[in-house]
């Protein structure tokens, strides 16, 4: 478990050996005290007389102690939360890198319920392995160890005696640990329905109110919460009579000791000395046994969050090359793409070429895949089989970053960041002016709803760009790609949301824009794209043909087809309107 958390600690390492020399300063310095009052009551048991002053160096010694122990254990904290807040922030930032390399695809499978819960409350469960399991336990074993090796340099006898309790409490403590072991898959999938459904109850609200459906969907989620409960104290139920028993033996190490050592010194076996000295000492361990043990309770927890975080760092990242972009030209070449997102293909063997400065629609009906090939020519995935290349040169080849430098996508989904409208149209650009931005935001139809809002072009755009309407969203993110000007423009439905006056505009601009330009576009009114040098119809996830307009209506029956239904879409009425 350490191993593999080990490699994150880097040159913080010295801070957790510090915390473990320091807690151990001051576990000695908690026990240090048994034996000055050993010194004193000694002589008193012999009938002996005592010297005050003798007692009172003893008395400041405790003192001493106990101020030694309070700083040096609090250091040792110190120590180990330098170590363990920094390995968090290497992890996390490590996890990070991990996660943006890794395929679109894996990271929206895992879900944000799931990232989340590992970026947050797995990582921060870490900090118990490194700012308290590790230094404190070390610490907590280390001392009673030497305590029980000293008991036995006393008297043999009640070194063992002093054992029998710790045997009957980590006994205890291990069937706790096998009972828990049992049921701890079945806890974190109970827990990890509860977060799931949970999520899903609040991202669904909308729909579950629009559709009346408040009272199934919090059966549902009564139910979760309900069964999650119920697992786990029914889970405590079985671990809570093992955890009692080994709370209250291991402290008690005088259980045996003092109805047989009092028989032994009777019997004339032992010094009444030796015994109050064994009986001092144990004293010191029972209570450090027991903080170590109770970390080693946390630890099969512990294993199966890392595990979990392992699963994450360890998926297969993208096949991502390290060359720049060095393509002779920005022809675009798709050679027999077959593609899954899953176990099922959806793409089988497409075969698409773009010459550099034209226009290529892809159309096709919904499913068959249209998206997909325009995800993975911004590599968002990578493909089962086949190539794509720009110029020759193919998109593994090269860096993610040197293909976004070339290429610039508005796909269907449109997502905004929470920060100001201008900021999310700068990352197209970073090192735009205002005026270039404000440009790109006049082009994309952006001006007409600017205007409206008090703020202007620095309104924030809300969570995931949830304060604007979805044609509002689609032409911030079209101003952002305009404003990158890349040779390559892939555009999914780019236009979709848009009110026919704007659509128009919108169109008009976009020729302008795509001039010169490879671009991908995909469109369902096929009206938009009837100009385009060439039309790739796709079906089933293959492009089943592929010329320009006037062609594909004689020669494609499945183009005539969506043409038709396209037509007659667009002069659809509502009866009785
Ligand atoms: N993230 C995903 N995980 C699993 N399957 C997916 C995913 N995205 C798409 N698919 C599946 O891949 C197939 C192709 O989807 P794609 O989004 O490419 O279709 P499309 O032609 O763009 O459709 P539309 O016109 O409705 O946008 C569909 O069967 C879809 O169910
Ligand atoms: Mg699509």
């Amino acid at each position: 478990m350490f191993k593999r958390v080990a490699p994150y600690i880097g040159e913080f390492k010295k801070y957790t050996v510090w915390a473990v020399i320091m807690m151990s300063i001051g576990i000695i310095a908690s026990v240090l005290p048994y034996f000055f009052l050993y010194q004193i009551i000694s002589p008193l048991t012999a009938g002996e007389s005592v010297d005050m002053k003798f007692v009172l160096i003893r008395v400041a010694l405790v003192a001493l102690c106990e101020i030694v122990y309070s700083l040096s254990y609090v250091q040792g904290l110190v120590y180990s939360h330098i170590s363990a807040y920094n390995t968090l922030k290497n992890l996390r930032i490590s996890l990070q890198g991990k996660l943006e390399k890794q395929p679109l695809g894996t990271i929206k499978e895992l879900g944000t319920g799931r990232i989340k819960k590992v970026f947050t409350d797995d990582i921060d469960q870490i900090e118990l392995l490194l700012a308290h399991a590790i230094p404190e336990g070390i610490a907590n074993i280390a001392i009673p160890v030497i305590i029980i090796v000293l008991m036995f340099i006393v008297d043999w006898r009640l070194g063992l005696l002093s054992l029998v309790p710790l045997v009957v409490g980590m006994f205890a403590m291990s069937m706790m640990m096998k009972q828990g072991m049992s049921k701890m898959n079945a806890y974190y999938e109970s827990a990890a329905r509860m977060n799931n459904t949970i999520i899903e109850y609040v991202n669904g609200m909308e729909v579950v109110k629009v559709f009346n459906k408040d009272g199934d969907s919090y059966k549902k989620f009564g139910d979760v919460v309900r069964s999650y409960r119920d697992f786990t104290i029914a889970w405590y139920k079985v671990c809570w009579p093992w955890m009692a028993t080994y709370s209250s033996v291991l402290p008690c190490l005088v259980l045996l000791m003092l109805p047989f050592g009092s028989g032994m010194v009777l019997g004339g076996f032992i010094s009444l000395d030796k015994l109050i000295l064994v009986m001092c000492m144990s004293f010191a361990v029972g209570p450090s046994v027991l903080k170590a043990l109770n970390f080693a309770g946390k630890f099969p927890q512990l294993d199966y969050k890392i595990a979990e975080l392992e699963k994450m760092m360890d998926k297969p990242a993208l096949k991502e090359g390290t060359s720049e972009f060095t393509g002779k030209n920005y022809d675009i070449e798709f050679k027999d793409i077959h593609f899954g997102y899953g176990e099922t293909e959806v793409l089988h063997g497409v075969d698409m070429s773009l010459k550099q400065g034209t226009t290529t629609a892809l159309i096709g009906e919904s499913g068959s895949g249209k998206s997909t090939l325009a995800k993975l020519l911004v590599h968002y995935y990578d493909l089962n089989t086949g190539s794509i290349t720009i110029g020759g040169q193919d998109i593994t080849d090269m860096s993610l970053e040197a293909l976004n430098n070339h290429v610039a996508f508005v796909s269907q989904e449109q997502f905004l960041f929470n920060t100001s409208l201008y900021e999310n149209i700068l990352i197209g650009r970073p090192d735009a002016t205002k005026e270039e931005v404000m440009e790109a935001a006049r082009r994309a139809q952006c001006e007409e709803f600017l205007n409206r809002f008090p703020d202007g072009i620095m309104t924030q755009a809300g969570d995931g760009g949830k304060q604007l309407s979805g044609g509002e969203r689609q032409r911030i993110s079209l101003a952002r790609a305009l404003l990158k000007d890349a040779p390559v423009i892939v555009l999914d439905e780019a236009t979709a949301y848009m009110d026919p006056e704007n659509e128009e505009k919108m169109n008009a601009a976009l020729d302008e824009i795509v001039k010169d330009k490879t671009v991908l576009v995909i469109a369902h009114r096929l009206s938009t794209i009837k100009n385009a040098d060439s039309i790739c119809v796709m079906k089933d996830g293959l492009c089943i043909a592929s010329d320009t307009h006037d062609r594909l209506l004689q020669t494609c029956s499945e183009y005539k087809k969506l043409w038709d239904a396209s037509v007659s879409a667009s002069t659809w009425k509502i009866k009785g309107a």
